[in-house]
């Protein structure tokens, strides 16, 4: 029989890598699930409900970790829980594979076989693992109501017999899944939205939830989607357009959510230390890039900072935590889908089909090594 380990995560992880719902159908799938006491709590799921879903609750993340074949994080283990792993075992979590190499080849070198759920290929049939997409969403949404929440005026526009309290102007620069969340939650928050992109099918999109796109849309523009449906990075003549036009529009904005990002690449910066100083004091900016250095100049990743003018820069690291009830129960769905495709429930064992497209997208390490094509060009490249 399969055992499957979840062990409770680092400090500032809130999240856990399992649910009530999920222990059960890994029950039906014929795998024995072991939990570490209080692994849920931060999520608001006790021990009780994991062992009432049928799963064994221990003490310690040895006590989970031994013997296991699976084990599920949402981060990257601790060395003493890698240690605790034998050789073989299964690894999926978020391993922040671009992260801390030397962390990454510990993992390697236990023997692990570990899958990075950032590197799930973005096809239809692997939407349902998508843990961006089911993270990011969520991350949309808390931005704008963070934003909302410090704002020291209103959202909505209000006719009173007072006079009328104008809407808010809010600019959202990425509108992939987070920028879309937060143009939706935005606009029913009743908000005047504009929102940028660099690649062309955001335009009909940003269209459709009732904002208004804000782009140079030249030739390059037209063909910066890459096969993948992600970003490329622009060239220096493209961001200076964009830049000039972004740098007018943003002085006019109450709240400019960020989220631009590029696979494997630091985030661009959009917003420059002048278009801050353009900005009215009030305004508020959430960089939601923070943790790939920011879009924002004067983003301070992990903090909160407000400017001589009076702007406030918000740029949560783990703004997707701060859900932690829905964000775990997502992330537990994909990683749910995703071992599904490598257990034969028949014969109770795993069968990874290592020419999978997904599984090889997502596998980092196996036999000791390094697998991943975007992980070995980097070490003969010397890219960093
Ligand atoms: P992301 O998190 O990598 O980037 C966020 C957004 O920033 C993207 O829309 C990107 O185009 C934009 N961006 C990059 N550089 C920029 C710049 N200089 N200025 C303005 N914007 C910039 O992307 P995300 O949100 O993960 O998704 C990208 C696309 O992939 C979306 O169209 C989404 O619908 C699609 N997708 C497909 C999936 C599937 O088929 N399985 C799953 C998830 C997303």
């Amino acid at each position: 029989m399969i055992t499957l380990a979840v062990t409770a995560e680092g400090e500032g992880e809130p999240r856990v890598a399992i649910s009530p719902e999920t222990v059960k159908k890994f029950k039906a799938l014929g795998m024995a699930v072991r939990i570490q006491a209080g692994a849920g709590a931060r999520s608001h799921v006790s021990d009780d409900e994991f062992a009432e879903a049928g799963a064994e609750i221990v003490p310690d993340a040895k006590a989970a970790l031994s013997g296991a074949d699976i084990v599920l994080k949402v981060r990257r283990p601790p060395a003493d829980e890698v240690a605790a792993m034998g050789a073989g075992t299964v690894l999926a979590a978020m391993l922040d594979p671009f992260g801390d190499r030397a962390g990454l080849e510990a993992i390697a070198e236990a023997g692990i076989t570990a899958f990075a759920m950032e590197l799930m290929p973005r096809i239809t049939r692997a939407q349902s693992m998508d843990v961006l997409s089911s993270q990011s969403n969520l991350a949309g949404y808390k931005a704008v109501v963070d934003a909302a929440a410090m704002f020291d005026r209103a959202m909505p526009m209000m006719m009173t017999a007072a006079g009328t309290v104008p809407p808010a102007r809010v600019f959202v620069m990425g509108a992939g899944v987070a920028g879309l969340q937060a143009i939706a939650t935005a606009r029913r928050l009743g908000a005047v939205v504009t929102a940028t992109d660099v690649r062309p099918a955001a335009k009909e999109q940003v269209a459709s939830l009732g904002a208004k796109f804000i782009a140079v849309e030249d030739e390059e523009f037209r063909e910066a989607e890459t096969a993948g449906g992600y970003a490329k990075e622009m060239s220096d003549e493209y961001k200076r357009k964009q830049a000039a036009l972004v740098a007018e529009h943003v002085a006019g904005q109450d709240i400019v959510i960020t989220t631009a990002l590029i696979p494997g690449r630091p985030a661009p910066r959009l917003i420059t230390a002048d278009m801050v100083a353009s900005m009215r004091s009030g305004a508020i900016i959430v960089d939601l890039a923070a943790e790939r250095g920011g879009n924002c100049e004067l983003t301070r990743p992990g903090e909160t900072v407000t400017t001589d003018n009076g702007v406030t820069i918000l740029a949560p690291l783990n703004i997707a935590g701060e859900v932690a009830v829905n964000a775990s129960a997502l992330y537990a769905r994909n990683l749910l889908a995703f071992l599904t495709i490598m257990i034969d429930k028949d014969k109770g064992a795993l069968a990874i089909d290592w020419d999978d497209e997904i599984v090889k997208g997502t596998l980092i390490a196996r036999d000791g090594r390094i697998v991943h094509p975007m992980l070995t060009e980097n070490e003969a490249g010397g890219a960093s």
